[in-house]
């Protein structure tokens, strides 16, 4: 079963095609990221508009690195929530038009269980993905760390997964956007603090973990408030002291001490709760999803911390895409019956 799938919600507007949902035949990705970048964040309306323009040639590109024509196609999964409303409303009329003009099923997909579906995809057409050799076993531990969402849960089948904890404030991702934007590095965040925290100390700071009734849960807003206490302190200066002039202020050796530290602690803490979920639940596989996951030192933490070896998909994958979205599609398609074409709507705040 071939499916296509769409996938809108924030600044990637992307397509892929996945047989099975484990072989993926294409992945197509055109991020606005570098539009956003001025503005140190995702600007929604830009988003929406960049959407737009990109969403029919992505798809077209989707299907020819496929080899695919529509005649291929067994069926449409789109991402319908969560995100951003505008973005999210070009994927999902654009899949409900295509699935009626096309006369294919279309899957509601839910865009943060999708992250975890990037470990499902073992085999691909292009030989630059470094993917999971075998498919995560169930009962299965899933870390989902990205820019919007910072989340715990277990699975213990497709579509069937208990919420274990997350974030009460800040998702990881976003801490490190905040991070990045005190510390003068550019956005997004998660790849400029890491490559800035290589040079760094992570001792050189003692930065807190939240302690929360929930063990499951996380909290990341102390943290970087914690970060912009410390960066004032180094250049000599108050709480008061204005952040966006911090970046004038401080060395790059601070800069690096700061990212390390940073990152450290924030891995730690998404490690500590990992653990504890591991030692409760005794899972087959822990597989380690979203932008985040991507991150070299959270995943250096965790390989030390966990048994089973959490798996990760290509870092390709762990950030926003289309093959996890047709990857999830194909397993529930076993399960759910497919959307309608005729009213399925973004939910921009749709929970797992
Ligand atoms: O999954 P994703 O592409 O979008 C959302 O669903 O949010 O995740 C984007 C997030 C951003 O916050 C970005 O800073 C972070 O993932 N990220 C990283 C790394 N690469 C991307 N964070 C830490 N280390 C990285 N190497
Ligand atoms: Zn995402």
């Amino acid at each position: 079963m071939k499916i296509l799938g769409i996938e809108t919600s924030c600044d990637e507007t992307a397509a892929a095609v996945v047989q099975n949902g484990q072989i993926m035949l294409s992945n197509v990705v055109a991020s606005s990221v570098d539009l956003h970048a001025a503005f140190g964040g995702v600007v929604p309306e830009i988003a929406a508009r960049s959407h737009l323009e990109s969403i029919l040639p992505v798809v077209q590109q989707a299907l020819t690195d496929a080899s695919c024509d529509w005649g291929d196609i067994d069926a449409i999964a789109v991402t319908y929530g969560p995100g951003l409303i505008g973005s999210l409303l070009i994927g999902v009329m654009t899949a409900r038009t295509l699935a009626i003009a096309k006369s294919k099923p279309l899957y509601a997909i839910n865009h943060v269980e999708a992250h975890v579906y990037a470990n499902f995809i073992t085999d691909a057409k292009q030989s630059n993905y470094q993917l999971n050799k075998n498919l995560p076993q169930f009962p299965c531990v899933a870390l989902i760390v990205s820019g919007g969402h910072s989340q715990l849960a277990l699975f213990s089948n497709h579509g069937s997964y208990k919420l274990l904890g997350q974030t009460r404030d800040d998702a990881v991702g976003e801490a490190f956007d905040k991070v990045a934007k005190i510390a003068g590095l550019p956005y997004p965040g998660g790849p400029s603090v890491a490559a800035a925290a290589a040079g760094g100390d992570p001792q050189s700071i003692k930065l807190p973990i939240s302690h929360l009734d929930n063990p499951y849960d996380f909290s990341f807003s102390g943290l970087k408030t914690a970060v912009l206490r410390a960066a004032q302190e180094l250049v000599g200066e108050t709480y008061a002291f204005a952040s966006a002039e911090l970046p004038g202020r401080l060395n790059s050796r601070q800069v690096a001490n700061l990212a390390a530290s940073f990152q450290f602690t924030a891995a730690k803490t998404l490690v500590k709760a990992t653990t504890k979920a591991v030692e409760q639940f005794n899972p087959k596989s822990v597989v380690v999803a979203g932008g985040v996951a991507a991150n070299a030192e959270l995943r250096r933490q965790l390989d030390l911390s966990l048994s089973p070896k959490p798996l990760y998909s290509d870092i390709k994958l762990c950030t926003d895409n289309a093959a996890m979205i047709a990857s999830l599609a194909y397993f529930r398609s076993k399960i759910d019956q497919p959307a309608d074409v005729n009213s399925l709507s973004p939910q921009p705040s749709l929970t797992m």
